[in-house]
């Protein structure tokens, strides 16, 4: 039941809500004869689809002690049931393209309840650790140091965005169109802890020549002076994470995680350097293999990332053309660990069409004020992530699995004369 902040929601709030996008988009439009499980929870369950029914005030969801998790659990065995009973009748097609969108969105709620758990243990003053770490584990896993940060250069010209092909998308992530862009250069691994703590004791949260402003009076208001998780001091810090607390020392070599896009901003300006758009993650990431520290892992937190993307497609894919970057002398590190803020707001590409229904509010009516990450993290699972993938936040968001891939690019004329 814990609702440690407004953006988050207890477990038994997302388990009663993924049960109830299959009542209400399917089973009851579907199924004939269906009769639905409580006639309360077509709003009680509600998210945010106006269309549909009214719902309450989502900070408010840690009140809702009845129904009791029984009665949820119920509830979603009445729906899994009611779905098998579909998937019998030879549904029409329509039926089945909602069932993969509702496994998609159950999806984005496991990772949900994730974030969420985190973020309610970090307020819990016992701070428990939701996976402890096996005791061999602190011995391995974290003793790889971070590789070299080296930039890939991607060429520029006339690239092609968004999802292509018969698999699942969803909707934000068409029509695919093309983007015009100047030759890049991408990070070829995130930004680590340590490093993110010489931007901390760089002066990075004093100083506002580094700071949007929208950011600097965030940073004011919210008395932000390190990530989200971070506490202790500078040389000092401790990180909470899913599997317990621990010294800076132990994951200075890990993604630094739980920034807002602010902190990612104002970190890349102090560093020399930019973050890339949506277009250029995407370009950059096309050709790469899906792998990487996803929820499959079960690690449960950004780890080091030396030599395991280029160890995991080695075993994965014999094809020398899995990692076929253009110049890139070894695959980049995209997928896992943490979402990555890009520079980009969140915004319909040309051609964009909302879902028909009340469907048509899953993602569409959120283009306002929030900016793109990409990249899926350690509690994404591998099969839910792809190139073309808009996750969407807004830029005071931290409770997410959120880092920093950095960029640069020259400009033609630099290139010119080069
Ligand atoms: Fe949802």
């Amino acid at each position: 039941m814990v609702q440690s902040c407004a953006e988050a929601s207890p477990a038994k709030w997302h388990l009663a809500h993924t049960a109830w996008f299959f009542e209400s988009f399917l089973l009851r439009e579907f199924l004939p004869g269906y009769r639905v499980f409580h006639p309360d929870f077509a709003w009680l369950f509600n998210s945010y689809y106006q269309s549909f029914a009214a719902f309450p005030e989502k900070r408010l969801r840690a009140s809702f002690s009845r129904p009791a998790l029984s009665e949820i659990l119920a509830f979603r065995a009445y729906v899994d049931a009611g779905i098998e009973r579909l998937l019998e009748t030879n549904p029409d097609p329509e039926a089945l393209r909602r069932i993969e969108l509702g496994v998609n969105h159950e999806e984005q709620h496991q990772e949900l309840i994730l974030t969420d758990i985190l973020h309610a243990f970090f307020t819990n003053p016992l701070r428990p650790a939701y996976k402890p770490e096996a005791p061999e584990q602190k011995f391995t896993v974290n003793s790889a140091p971070a590789e070299p940060m080296e930039f890939v250069r991607i060429d520029g010209g006339l690239h092609e965005i968004g999802h292509f092909g018969s698999g699942f998308c969803f909707d934000n992530e068409l029509a695919r169109h093309r983007v015009w862009l100047e030759s890049f250069d991408v990070a070829n691994r995130l930004v680590t802890c340590g490093e993110f703590a010489e931007f901390i004791a760089d002066g990075g949260y004093r100083r506002p020549e580094l700071w949007l402003s929208d950011g600097w009076d965030a940073m004011q208001a919210s008395g932000w002076h390190a990530p989200l998780f971070w506490s202790g001091e500078t040389d000092a810090w401790r990180i909470f994470t899913l599997a317990g607390e621990m010294e800076l020392a132990r994951v200075k070599d890990a993604p630094v995680s739980h920034v807002s896009f602010y902190e990612a901003e104002a970190y890349a300006r102090w560093a020399g350097c930019r973050l890339p758009t949506e277009f250029e993650w995407e370009v950059a990431a096309r050709h790469q293999p899906v792998v990487g520290n996803l929820l499959e892992n079960g690690s449960l937190r950004p780890l080091p990332q030396a030599d395991s993307v280029q160890n995991q497609c080695e075993a994965n894919h014999s094809a020398a053309n899995c990692c076929a970057v253009e110049n890139a002398r070894r695959p980049l590190h995209v997928y896992g660990d943490c979402w990555q803020w890009t520079a980009s707001a969140y915004l319909p590409y040309p051609g964009f069409r909302p879902l028909e229904g009340s469907l048509g509010e899953y993602n569409g009516k959120f283009m306002s004020g929030k900016m793109v990450l990409r990249g899926g993290s350690c509690c994404t699972p591998a099969c839910h992530i792809r190139a073309s993938y808009r996750n969407f936040f807004a830029p005071e968001t931290r409770w997410q699995f959120s880092g920093i891939r950095l960029a640069t690019g020259q400009s033609s004329a630099e290139e010119t004369a080069s």
